[in-house]
């Protein structure tokens, strides 16, 4: 597999990071191709936890290089301060490279993003208020500032200038804030500059030269199918394209030169922030996942919102991405249920959905039509080989691998390293 996107197939925090991380071993470059420090991914190794956001989980392997892909928004004060923590935790960050053509996330779009938030009142989003949002708005209305643009400062403060004039208008004049400071932000961010030139290079050239070399490249996701600003549930969605159409975009690269992709689904499913979630447990069952599964976010803190597995949501995934194989993680957290659930299909207003529904109305208020499956009730956590587990997690899994019709060539039984299965 020298080429492979790893994505979310649901609506994030799947296990991306853990996945990722166990293919980086024989990986040469990893690759972020959209999103920004939205996201949170953990991994867990023998003595250590890391919770990556900007930076690509390949960062662990002092054999890979990590790229932060022109599809990627960054923002330089959080990136340094990445940096920094993996440095004290012994890791060497210095192999990073980032795209010239990356949008940067500027001050001015943490706080549009929070004021937004606030103004939208019960229709909220939930961000993660780290400045996503504004800073694609910009990319495309073709006001954002790029990477290249710190590295000359007359065109830096030309399009600063431009800029916050206007979004101290839009802060002022529609959000009652107080206009943020135009000499701080060219300082700081002219500041950049010369910390950040040592990391910039044309990444598409590097990943493509990569790839006719024959090395490994995997292309590593942020959030998750459901949260894409196409194929998600908009506009409870995310600013950019997980799906595996916006890695090539995101890196400037041929879909062509891809060979695998590969979905990550939880054996169950969560969501962090608003919107519609069919599957969704409000009651004992949805605690009992949340705590046994850890469900708090990575980013926010925020307590996740939790269900049972949704096969119309994965079988979306599987058709929009083109997923050629799956991973399925946390298997382990429904070793505590008597009765697992899955929903095959939705029911609206008289009518069976096992395609995702035209109106998104009927997410909001449909009835999931759920089969039923015994539980193990027995820790998995230990187990080593597939062919080890017990019968009922086998039939589990290979019930969903059924229905979505993709192969399950990935088992996970724990946050660790060890406690992976791969399945034939
Ligand atoms: P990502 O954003 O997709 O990388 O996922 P997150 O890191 O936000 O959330 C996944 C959480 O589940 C993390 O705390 C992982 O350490 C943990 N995790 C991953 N795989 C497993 C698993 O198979 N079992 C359990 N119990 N935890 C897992
Ligand atoms: P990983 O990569 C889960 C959600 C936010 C919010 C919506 C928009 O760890 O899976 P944004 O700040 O992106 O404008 O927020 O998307 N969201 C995530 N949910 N995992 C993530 O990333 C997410 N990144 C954003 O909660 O609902
Ligand atoms: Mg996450």
């Amino acid at each position: 597999m020298p080429a492979s996107v790893i994505l979310g197939a649901q609506w994030g925090d799947e296990g991306k990071g853990k996945i990722t991380d166990l293919l980086s071993e024989r990986a040469d470059v990893v690759v972020r191709y959209q999103g920004g420090n939205n996201a949170g991914h953990t991994i867990v190794t023998e003595d250590q936890k890391f919770a990556l956001s900007l930076i690509p989980s390949g960062v662990l392997y002092p054999t890979v290089t990590p790229v932060i892909g022109n599809g990627v928004v960054v923002d330089p004060k959080w990136l340094f301060e990445e940096m920094e923590t993996l440095r004290e935790k012994g890791i060497d960050p210095s192999r990073v490279k980032i795209s010239n053509n990356a949008h940067l996330i500027m001050p001015y779009h943490r706080k549009l993003d929070a004021v937004i938030e606030r103004y939208l009142g019960n229709s909220m989003i939930g961000t993660t208020k780290r400045g996503i949002g504004p800073a694609y708005t910009d990319k495309f209305s073709r006001s954002g500032i790029r990477i290249q643009d710190l590295f000359d400062e007359k065109i830096f403060l030309e399009k600063l200038t431009v800029a916050l004039k206007n979004k101290n208008k839009q802060l002022v004049k529609i959000y009652n804030q107080l206009p943020l400071d135009f000499d701080a932000i060219a300082d700081e961010y002219l500041g950049y500059a010369d910390r950040l030139a040592p990391y910039v290079t044309d990444t598409s050239l590097l990943v493509w030269e990569a790839l006719k070399e024959g090395k490994m490249v995997l292309f590593e996701g942020g959030q998750g199918t459901l949260l894409d600003i196409d194929h998600g549930t908009y506009p409870f969605v995310t600013s950019s394209n997980p799906t595996a159409g916006g890695a090539p975009v995101g890196i400037g690269i041929g879909p062509t030169m891809i060979d695998d992709v590969i979905g990550v689904a939880k054996a169950y499913i969560s969501r962090v922030g608003t919107g519609p979630f069919p599957t969704e447990q409000i009651n004992e069952i949805g605690d009992r996942l949340i705590e046994i599964g850890g469900e708090y976010g990575v980013v926010t803190g925020r307590r996740r919102r939790c269900g049972w597995l949704d096969m119309v949501a994965l079988r979306y995934a599987a058709r929009v991405n083109g997923l050629t194989e799956i991973a399925l993680t946390k298997l382990d957290v429904l070793s505590h249920f008597d009765t697992i659930k899955i929903a095959t299909a939705y029911e609206a207003d008289g009518a069976t959905f096992s395609e995702m529904p035209l109106q998104q109305r009927v997410l909001h208020e449909c009835t999931p039509l759920y089969e039923e499956h015994e539980g193990w009730n027995e820790d998995i956590t230990a187990v080593e080989h597939y062919e080890d587990l017990p019968e009922l997690a086998r039939r589990y899994v290979e019930r969903i691998e059924e229905l979505v019709d993709v192969p399950i060539k990935t088992v996970s039984v724990g946050p660790g390293r060890k406690a992976t299965l791969t399945k034939s």
